[in-house]
């Protein structure tokens, strides 16, 4: 179907963001890839092997020792994401990452290195990329962009249900307070802060579902691709 374009997909944390990325991509037959998670590997990374964002700071040559890849699990219906050939997809979701990964990802010397890798994947196109700054660092020139955000407690709540769901133990008033701690850090950031690119259109998902988001973004999409292929 015509050219491909690239979604950059930003907003809060916890407001669905993957799940429509991941919609959109299926339903185009393109790439999915979760920007967040790589900030999360490197977070994982330092954690384990006791770096600190100073030490980063002073020998940004240590960040050439991170492998991130997205590997396809056996059905075929999922990407896993790997640090240096380890499955690390559920390690880096847990709270222990979330509590630092927003302050390890004001650091410039680490935006660059993953910001490289995050257009090295999208340099074909046909690509729907998640995070917070994809409409206006990684890639300005992103055909579509949606900015999405919900009230925060509807974040943390949503939140709350998924972990309890997998039957992880979760508190309710520490998600909320994470999510509120990452929407200050994000925002407020010098180095690439959240904000809503120009030519990106908002989503407020407070009071939609899954399939409704997903309904109105692909309807975009497919109004953007169409409109290429006429030019
Ligand atoms: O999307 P997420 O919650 O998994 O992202 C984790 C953190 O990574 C988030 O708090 C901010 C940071 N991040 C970023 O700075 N830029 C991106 N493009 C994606 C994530």
């Amino acid at each position: 179907m015509g050219r491909k374009i690239i979604v950059a997909i930003d907003g809060h944390s916890s407001c669905g963001k993957g799940t429509l990325a991941k919609n959109i991509a299926r339903e185009l037959g393109y790439m999915f890839i979760d920007s967040g998670a790589m900030y999360r590997v490197v977070t994982l990374y330092m954690i384990r092997n006791h770096f600190s964002i100073k030490d980063i700071i002073a020998d940004p040559s240590i960040l050439e020792d991170i492998r991130i890849s997205f590997e396809i699990n056996e059905q075929g219906d999922f990407y896993n994401t790997h640090l240096n050939g380890e499955n690390v997809e559920m390690l880096i979701r847990n709270m222990e990452i979330s509590k630092h990964v927003s302050k390890i990802s004001t650091v410039d010397v680490i935006r660059e290195f993953l910001v490289r890798q995050q257009r090295e994947l999208g340099k074909n196109r046909g690509v729907v990329m998640d995070g917070r700054d994809i409409g206006t660092i990684v890639f300005p020139d992103a055909e579509l962009k949606i900015f999405m955000t919900a009230q925060p407690e509807v974040r943390a709540q949503r939140r709350y249900l998924e972990l309890t769901e997998k039957g992880v133990n979760a508190d309710y008033d520490e998600i909320l307070s994470n999510i509120l701690e990452r929407d200050q850090i994000d925002s407020t950031r010098a180095n690439s802060p959240l904000v809503q690119a120009k030519d990106a259109i908002a989503l407020n998902n407070t009071d939609m579902t899954r399939e409704e988001q997903a309904r109105l973004a692909l309807t975009w999409a497919k109004g953007v691709i169409q409109a290429y292929a006429s030019e």
